[in-house]
């Protein structure tokens, strides 16, 4: 098998019919750490990160129309919110796909032409029954009485011609890929799920197609002229319209998707059926490879529900922003929940979280280091070669979680790396805790050898040792957190300087919260 120097991760294409909110950030902010994670693992031209919108569909339609705009207008006012915030949120995306634009539609278009020509895709009668009112339809297994299980009006019956993908074909296939290839879909639980409900249930054919007269605002198929194309075939094409294209001989090419990329699809576990079923089966259907991993994580809630547009209970992030900080939103919706797991959002734990990590942890090692090398040093940065000297216990313990040569590209931790990985399920909240430790112990030996007491007594060469390995250790936490905190990273840097400290205000001011300090 090929090595794979290349990552290519991407995150859903969040639908515009609403603004942004805290559960779309969290995939973004998890796959923007990835990435640049792997930029300094692999290097900038090897990796490539993607993020987008899906811009068709009824849900779009209908926003677009309640506020007396074309589709067209609507989407194209709600797609500058999330790239506003994207940039915001220090998200450094290599490309944004819009399933508006041609590249997509092309591909989208094509893929379904080779997937008709093949077979793969036919023409049949979708018989079922339909809420008008809610635009949904329900299998008259989920509504025996005709009414709709949602809203309990009358439901019609609908007889009328589709294209329908055929899964079934591919069922016995995708089970044994799953089962050949642990990393997949990931974590564990949620492979499981999608095992047992491949091996338990028959899957029935795919409607890839709506009718224009119901749906309007989508792609349309050329095999037919009254139907657009199913909004999940759409978009989950997006992956692959993106980053490459079929030549004439129906063969799919891309940088990115080749043999020697790990393909990485980060999203929530409220679309993974979609991503773990239907994908890797349109995908085997185009002749084309799947991707190394997709790993669905979990939602944030709110109270009793999990955060939604269609709830209503959704938290803004530019509001928590501006509040917290970029870094420290990044860093509490990383650290607080181990990926995978769902958890409860709420202002008081970003608090907690900010006082006791940030404020304490981190803002005090750098700014009592910082503080001694002005009142000792003049706020030069004692010049010693730290690894030339013993140091007690605790020194020494110090000395050796450090990474050298700390000029190499890839310098920081192989914990950190590690807890990063696939087989580690993206831990982001594993890498912190490595990261913390080494910035408790600093702390701590800062407390127990009393630094202080050497400058009183005179003993300037133990004293700029000491000192010189807490600038090493400040400056390596620094690169560290580079991934999540990258404007963090960067001011940690600047304070450093390269010969002179340049001590500024302290990074995380504590937050007095009279609900969480009493
Ligand atoms: O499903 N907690 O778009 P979408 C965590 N267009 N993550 C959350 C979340 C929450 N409460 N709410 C949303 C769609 N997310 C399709 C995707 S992909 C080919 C097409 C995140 O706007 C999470 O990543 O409903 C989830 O999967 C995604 O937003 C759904 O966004
Ligand atoms: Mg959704």
């Amino acid at each position: 098998m090929a090595e794979k120097n290349k990552f290519y991760i991407t995150t859903p294409i969040y639908y515009v019919n609403a603004s942004p909110h805290i559960g779309h950030s969290y995939t973004n902010i998890a796959a923007d750490t990835l990435a640049r994670h792997m930029r300094r693992v692999l290097g900038k031209e090897n990796t490539w990160f993607l993020t987008g919108t899906d811009e068709h569909g009824q849900k779009i339609e209908r926003a677009a129309e309640k506020q007396g705009l074309t589709p067209g207008q609507f989407v194209d006012r709600v797609v500058v919110q999330f790239r506003d915030l994207w940039d915001k949120l220090n998200i450094s995306y290599n490309d944004f796909i819009r399933t508006t634009e041609d590249r997509h539609i092309k591909t989208v278009q094509r893929s379904l032409e080779i997937l008709y020509k093949n077979g793969d895709i036919y023409e049949g009668k979708y018989e079922g029954w339909y809420c008008t009112p809610d635009e949904t339809f329900w299998l008259e297994s989920q509504a025996p009485d005709k009414l709709c299980p949602d809203c309990r009006r009358p439901l019609e019956e609908i007889k009328e011609i589709n294209y329908f993908l055929n899964l079934q074909k591919y069922q016995s296939w995708l089970i044994e890929y799953i089962k050949n290839n642990p990393l997949f879909i990931r974590p564990e639980n949620r492979r499981n799920e999608i095992l047992s409900f491949l091996t338990l249930n028959k899957l029935s054919p795919l409607c890839i197609s709506r009718p224009k007269e119901r749906l309007s605002w989508g792609i349309p198929l050329s095999f037919s002229a009254s139907h657009v194309t199913y909004v999940w075939f759409d978009a989950l094409i997006n992956y692959i319209s993106a980053v490459g294209e079929f030549d004439a001989n129906d063969k799919y090419h891309s940088r990115w998707w080749g043999e020697d990329s790990r393909v990485v699809h980060l999203i929530g576990k409220d679309i993974l059926r979609h991503h773990a079923v239907y994908w890797p089966i349109m995908l085997k259907a185009l002749g084309i490879r799947m991707p190394d991993t997709i790993f669905a994580h979990g939602w944030w809630m709110l109270g009793e529900g999990k955060m939604s547009k269609s709830r209503g209970n959704v938290v803004n992030p530019l509001d928590m922003v501006d509040k917290y900080g970029i870094d420290t939103y990044r860093y509490f919706l990383l650290r607080e929940v181990p990926f995978g797991l769902d958890g409860n959002f709420s202002e008081d734990s970003i608090i907690k979280r900010f006082n006791a990590d940030l404020a304490n942890d981190l803002g005090n090692l750098i700014y009592r280091t910082l503080n001694m090398v002005e009142k000792y040093f003049q706020g030069k940065i004692p010049q010693h070669d730290i690894f030339s000297r013993r140091y007690d216990a605790a020194g020494e313990e110090i000395k050796n979680i450090l990474d050298f040569p700390a000029s190499q590209r890839a310098s920081f931790s192989r914990d950190i790396n590690s807890s990063l990985s696939a087989e580690s399920d993206f831990n982001f909240s594993l890498a912190f805790e490595s990261i913390w430790r080494r910035i408790s112990m600093a702390n701590k030996y800062i407390e127990e050898s009393k630094p202080w007491n050497l400058a009183k007594e005179n003993k300037i060469d133990e004293l700029s040792a000491f000192l010189g390995l807490m600038i090493e250790v400040i400056s390596q936490v620094g690169r560290q957190i580079e991934s999540f905190m990258p404007y963090t990273a960067d001011l940690i840097k600047e304070q450093l300087g390269e010969k002179e400290i340049k001590k500024g205000k302290p990074l995380f001011p504590r937050i007095e919260n009279k609900e969480t300090d009493t």
